[in-house]
Parts: structure tokens; C-alpha cells; sequence
């Protein structure tokens, strides 16, 4: 309840309040001054008493008649004694002063052995006769004082009065208090407000959240807080994540907000083959994680398009509508030349960013020509971005570190955009982040977001360290915020996953068929046991560690020749670059010198597949496997170790894990190892291959359903939700500005 109408509240309590003691007092107040009065009239009566006592006595003692008069004429010119005189034992009244009422006499005294006081009415008015026996030679006598009640009455009368005119006073004040708060709490309300919202928006102060409580009023906090219980009461729901909820979602929480994403791969790439044109979908674990999510919501995926046949398959504005088979969203294509592609994609961004971000002992290298590539490709994206916007404010979705810049420039044409930018590699430790040239631009490009996700929160913790030491701004850790130019942006966890259930299971044969087939095709033996690995040809997969594991298993145990081989598929990637060339032929050479030494008649421990593998074909592979090998250097999440659990519903298989990646986070079924110890992972290798059924079932039912309740729509749909929460609250800071 804000505070004005909380002080309202108090007032009308207060006045009812007072009411009520009025009503409740008023009979007793008369009361109280009546007997006040009468006790006060008694006590004189009795000073005059003690006072003539003496002078009494002495009198009658003399029959002194004219004595007593005269005592008692000046006991009477007290204004409140109305008469004085004396009753004798007969009955007599003896010296009655001049005021004495003549209807009075001494029968109307009550006679006791001490003191009495009576009320008698004379002459229509209330009189107080107070009686004090006098004894004089055995005779009783008694002094007769008469004290007149009329004023009793006026006292009363103006006590109640007085009362009323005190309780009236104080519920006026009360009344003007409470006005006097109400027109403060209002004037400071409106002030802490427009204050609150000037602050962020010039970035002077803490972000409403974090100010100081009594700065800012309880209505704004409680509006926030309101958005906070929001944003959990959904994202703590068991909700069973998955496109229909994801799309419920977009429509009850983000009403008409259009989608966009700039990714660099885009989702599907179309490749001339002689006179057919096919279309490929990349290897890659954004375009995964992104393909389905943009099934479930529509829109548009702003992304490089890099195939031969790319140009011919989209419109004169270069939009195509895709999946090709139910088009559910639209693909532009933005159109990078060669020599801009040498320095934004391959320079600048797998040549810098990537093994800067990644922990793999690749030297980064930073070109001033590939910075301006990149620059000038992050400003097209951005562009294309507003082309592509139908509204003022929609929810941009930019990925990874190909558009470090984007978020800034987006900001900047579109103040109103809700940008989520995604991290997909690791985020380095701000030591290792010192060396790049441009640190500063690119943290402050990514400061345009307004929220910042990364896989993991050691990343984020990164992420904040890196900015605390680079870029003057606040960081608010307690609530995950970096607050630069009065924008604030907020730095988030997001663990990315896979769909579920995966699109390449349906309709893949039982596991004992895939088996078969495999073997058939690779023209492997019945009994043989497969181990594999599966990925690009990255230097940050750890394919050469892996491949010397094998190699270390099969010379500590060569029981194990002729039983186990290992199944490396890797997709060629960036290929143009010397460190991807020359691991592609270290990869060849290592596994042509351990099937040299450990194969015989026909065996090779190792088969080096070097083709991309559709998704199909992929899960196959794992389906018909007994171990999964994820050993990478380093890795922000690795889709791999999630798609190799989901692709066995029949709960067998072992996955070895690579403690470097971020899955390993969440799949502690999994053996994890260290893969720059390669006995650790032959040790591992080993234990997977004579690792009993039920155990094997226990680890991945765990995994299983791990990755069934955080799946790639829950990623999403958690990133919306904060969109949410940051529309919500930037709706109310927008009201407040009025
Ligand atoms: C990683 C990156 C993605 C990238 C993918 C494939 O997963 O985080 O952004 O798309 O590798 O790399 P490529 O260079 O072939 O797009």
C-alpha cells in the first residue's frame, strides 16, 4: 500500500478513534466534576467549622446570639456559602445570616453524631447543607452551613465543553499531520521517481533495485518486486519445456514482440552440386540450439549467407523462408565479400576472439585490418537489424563472438530493443582478455545489450572481473548487473541444451540395428566395441589428447587390440587457418601411426572420418556406440555430451567428459577427466568399456533427465522471460517519467 493512503488510513482511524472517547467520557466528565465540586464544597464547610468552632461555643456559652450572627455574616460573605446558621437541640434556628432562605428550616438537617452533608432544593436550586454538631453543656446544637449547587452545574457544563473543544483540537491536528504527510510522501514520491529515473538514465546512480530503500518509495518497489515474483513464479514452475510452451509463453509474457537473431552461420545454407542445389544445415551447436527455437516462435534470422547457391534461392530482398520443407520463420542473408570475410570471420574472430576466449594454448593474433573487417560487418548486421524491425522494440537475439560490436550499434539506431546477447565459447579471466587491443570497444559493444548470457556463472564471474578492471561503469553483483552510461545490462547464466526430444531420433532404427549397420559400414567385426568422437576439427575438441588416450589404453592393456575401436568423425572447419590445417594433418598422422602400431590384419584401432555428418547420421553413430569421448581443452558448453545422452533411449552407453567444458556442470554422471592427462583418460576410456549395464543405465537415465528438463526451450524461454522482466520494468520507468 503506497504511503499516502496508508497515512489516509491512519487519519480516519484516529478520528473514529477520538469520536468514540468523546461519546464514551462525556457522561463521566460531569460526574467526575460534580463530585470534584461537591468534595471541594465539603472541605470548605469544614474549614469554616474548625475556623468558629471556638468563637461557637464561647457565644452560646453566653448566650451571646449577637455574637454569633456576627460570626456568621462574615463566614458568609464567602460568594460560593449561600447562608450560615445554627440549629438548636429544639430544633430552633438560631442566627441565620441574612441570606438565609426563609423556606428552611433545621428539620431539613440531618442530625448524626459527626459531620453530614446533604442536597436539598429551595426555591428550585440545589443546596448543600452540611451540618457539624457543636455541644455546649450537654446541649447538641449543630452549625448549619448552606452551600449554594448552582455553580456545580455551570462547572460541568463548561468541563464538558472544555473536553469536546480539546478532543476536537487534537483530531485537527491529527487530521493536519496526516495532511502534512501525505503531501510530502506525495511531493517525495514524484521526486525520488523522476531522481530514480534520471539516475539511470544518466547512470549517476544506482539502479533502482540497489538504491537505498528510503530513497525510493514502497510503490516502486513494490511494482519491481512484483515483476521479480513474475519472472520466478514462472521460471520456478515445473514446467515441461518445449515449443508449445516456449510459444505460450512468447504470446502471454511478450505479447506481439517480434523476434530477431544475427548469428554469423546461418541455419540453412544452400550448396550448388552440378545442376541440383542442396541444402545443408551446418555443424554447428548455435545453429542446434537456435534452429528450434526460432521453429517454435517465427521471425527472423539475420545471418552470413555463405553458400554458393545462396544468392539464387532468396528474393530481390534477399529474405528466404525456411525450414525449406514447412517454412516457419525467414532467413536474410547478409553478403560478405572474401576479403571481408578474411578479416572478420576468419581474422578478427577465429583468429583473436576464438582462441583468445578459449583456453588452448593457440596464440591469439590481432590485425588492425581485421578489426576494421569486423567493425564493418558488426555495423551491416546492425543495419540490416533495423531494416529488418517492424516495431521500435523487438526482442534482437545477437550470438556470440562474431558480433561483439553489434549490441552497441543496435543500441544505439533502436534505444527501445530488447537485446539478448548470447557468449557461446567460454569467457576468459581478465589477465588472458588483457592482450586483446580493443578490449574497451568490445566491452563496451556488448554493454548495449541488455541482457548478457553466458553458459556458465564462473564465465559471468569473468565477465564482471574483466569489466571491473577495463571499463569504468558499476557492478551491482548482487543482482548481476553492469550499469554503463546509465544503461544497464543484465549478466546472466544460461546453460544452452538441445531439444527434446531431438529431431534426429525420429524414426532412427532400435539400437541393436544401428549397431549392425555401423559395424557393416565400417566394416567393423561383430564383437568389436566402439568408442566415439564427433565433432569439428578444433583445435579446442582435444581430438589429438583423445586419440593418445586410445593409444596409452591400448599399450598398458593390449587385451583390448582387436576389441575396441574408435570412431573419430570431425567436420573440416575453417580449414583456411594454419592452426585448424595443421591439426587436420596431425589428427591424420597420429591415427596412421597408432593403427600402425597397434593394428594388424585389417584392424585400425582408429577411424578418422574427415566429413560433415548429417544430424541423422550422427545419431546414429552414437546410438550404435558403447563410449562417447567429449575430451575438449576448453568449451563453453558442448552440445556433443547432450546429444550423445539424448540419442540413447535405451539407457546404455558410457560418456567420458571433458571437465573443461561447461556440460560437465550438469552432467556429473558422466566420468569426467582432465584431458591433458591422457592416462586419467585411458584409465576412464577403460572403466567405460567394463562398466556393468546397470550402472551404465543409472548415469544415463540421470543425464537423460537432466537434459529432458533443461533443454534448449527452457534456454530460450529463460532468456524471454528476463527480456520480460526488463520490458516490464523499463514500462514502469518510462510511466514514471510520464
Ligand atoms: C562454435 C561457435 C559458433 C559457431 C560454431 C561453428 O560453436 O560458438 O558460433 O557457429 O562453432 O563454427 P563456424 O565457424 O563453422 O560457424
Amino acid at each position: 500500500m503506497p504511503r499516502y493512503m496508508a497515512a489516509l488510513k491512519y487519519l480516519g482511524l484516529g478520528l473514529l478513534v477520538i469520536l468514540l472517547l468523546g461519546l464514551a467520557i462525556a457522561p463521566f466528565s460531569k460526574r467526575v466534576v460534580e463530585q470534584w465540586s461537591r468534595s471541594d464544597v465539603e472541605g470548605r464547610s469544614r474549614l469554616v467549622y474548625n475556623a468558629i468552632q471556638g468563637q461557637i461555643v464561647g457565644a452560646m456559652a453566653d448566650d451571646n446570639v449577637v455574637q454569633l450572627s456576627v460570626s456568621f455574616e462574615a463566614v458568609a460573605l464567602d460568594q460560593r456559602i449561600l447562608a450560615v446558621g445554627l440549629c438548636s437541640s429544639q430544633g430552633q434556628l438560631i442566627a441565620p445570616t441574612r441570606l438565609m432562605p426563609a423556606t428552611f428550616s433545621c428539620e431539613k438537617v440531618a442530625r448524626s453524631e459527626g459531620e453530614s452533608f446533604s442536597t436539598i432544593v429551595i426555591d428550585g436550586r440545589r443546596v448543600m447543607v452540611g451540618a457539624f454538631p457543636i455541644v455546649d453543656r450537654a446541649r447538641k446544637s449543630y452549625l448549619v452551613i448552606l452551600h449554594d449547587l448552582s455553580f456545580v452545574d455551570v462547572r460541568s457544563s463548561e468541563a464538558q465543553g472544555f473536553m469536546i473543544a480539546a478532543l476536537v483540537g487534537v483530531a485537527l491536528m491529527i487530521a493536519g499531520t496526516a495532511a502534512i504527510i501525505v503531501v510530502m510522501v506525495l511531493r517525495g514520491w514524484m521526486a525520488a521517481l523522476r531522481r530514480a529515473v534520471d539516475d539511470v538514465r544518466s547512470g549517476a546512480a544506482p539502479p533502482l533495485r540497489q538504491r537505498d530503500p528510503s530513497a525510493i518509495d514502497l510503490q516502486i518497489k513494490k511494482l519491481l518486486s512484483e515483476v521479480e515474483t513474475g519472472r520466478h513464479s514462472i521460471s520456478s514452475a515445473q514446467i515441461d519445456w518445449s515449443p508449445a510452451t516456449l510459444q505460450q509463453l512468447l504470446h502471454s509474457t511478450l505479447p506481439d514482440a517480434e523476434v530477431l537473431i544475427v548469428s554469423n552461420r546461418e541455419p540453412y545454407i544452400h550448396n550448388r552440386d552440378g545442376d541440383r542445389t542442396e541444402v545443408q544445415i551446418p555443424a554447428s551447436g548455435l545453429v542446434s540450439a537456435l534452429e528450434p527455437v526460432m521453429r517454435a516462435c517465427g521471425g527472423t534470422w539475420i545471418a552470413h549467407g555463405s553458400g554458393n547457391a545462396d544468392r539464387d534461392t532468396v528474393d530481390s530482398h534477399d529474405r528466404i523462408e525456411v525450414p525449406p520443407d514447412h517454412p516457419s520463420y525467414r532467413l536474410r542473408r547478409i553478403w560478405i565479400t572474401d576479403e571481408e570475410q578474411d578479416g572478420f570471420y576468419y581474422g578478427f574472430a577465429n583468429e583473436g576472439m576464438w582462441p583468445l576466449c578459449h583456453i588452448a594454448f593457440v596464440r591469439p593474433t590481432f590485425r588492425e585490418s581485421d578489426w576494421k573487417a569486423y567493425q564493418r560487418i558488426n555495423e551491416r548486421f546492425a543495419a540490416a537489424v533495423v531494416e529488418e524491425a517492424k516495431t521500435d522494440n523487438p526482442i534482437v537475439l545477437v550470438q556470440d563472438y562474431h558480433f561483439a560490436l553489434a549490441p552497441r550499434m543496435i543500441r544505439d539506431r533502436l534505444p527501445k530493443a530488447t537485446i539478448i546477447t548470447f557468449w557461446h565459447i567460454p569467457w576468459p579471466n581478465a589477465e588472458t582478455f588483457s592482450i586483446c587491443p580493443w578490449k574497451e570497444q568490445i566491452i563496451d559493444g556488448l554493454l548495449g545489450s541488455t541482457i548478457l548470457g553466458f553458459h556458465t556463472q564462473f564465465h559471468c564471474n569473468n565477465f564482471f572481473e574483466t569489466v571491473d578492471r577495463f571499463v569504468e561503469s558499476r557492478i551491482d553483483r548482487e543482482h548481476a548487473t553492469v550499469t554503463l552510461s546509465g544503461h544497464e545490462t543484465m549478466v546472466r547464466a544460461y546453460p544452452i541444451s538441445i531439444e527434446w526430444p531431438p529431431a534426429a531420433l525420429d524414426g532412427q532404427p532400435p539400437v541393436e540395428t544401428c549397431r549392425r549397420e555401423v559395424r557393416e559400414a565400417l566394416g567393423l567385426a561383430a564383437d568389436v566395441r566402439i568408442a566415439v568422437g564427433i565433432e569439428r576439427f578444433d583445435y579446442t575438441k582435444g581430438i589429438l589428447d583423445r586419440m593418445k588416450a586410445v593409444d596409452d589404453l591400448l599399450t598398458r592393456q593390449p587385451q583390448w587390440k582387436r576389441q575396441l575401436v574408435f570412431v573419430q568423425v570431425a567436420a573440416p572447419t575453417r580449414s583456411k587457418l594454419s592452426s585448424y590445417s595443421t591439426l587436420q594433418d596431425d589428427a591424420v598422422a597420429l591415427a596412421d601411426d597408432i593403427n600402425r602400431r597397434h593394428g594388424s590384419d585389417g584392424y585400425k584401432p582408429i577411424v578418422l572420418l574427415i566429413r560433415h555428418h548429417s544430424a541423422r547420421e550422427v545419431f546414429k553413430l552414437f546410438r550404435a556406440a558403447d563410449v562417447c569421448i567429449v575430451s575438449s581443452l576448453h568449451d563453453g558448453m558442448n552440445l556433443v555430451a547432450k546429444e550423445f545422452a539424448a540419442a540413447r533411449d535405451d539407457e546404455r552407453g558410457v560418456l567420458v567428459l571433458s571437465s573443461f567444458t561447461g556440460a560437465s556442470r550438469e552432467l556429473s554422471e558422466a566420468l569426467i577427466v582432465n584431458p591433458y592427462h591422457v592416462h586419467e583418460t585411458a584409465t576412464a576410456l577403460d572403466t567405460a568399456l567394463r562398466m556393468p549395464e546397470h550402472e551404465q543405465q543409472e548415469r544415463m537415465r540421470a543425464m537423460r533427465q537432466q537434459i529432458r528438463e533443461w533443454n534448449v526451450y527452457r534456454w530460450a524461454g529463460r532468456m524471454l522471460i528476463d527480456a520480460a522482466t526488463s520490458r516490464r520494468r523499463q514500462r514502469i520507468l518510462d510511466l514514471a517519467e510520464g
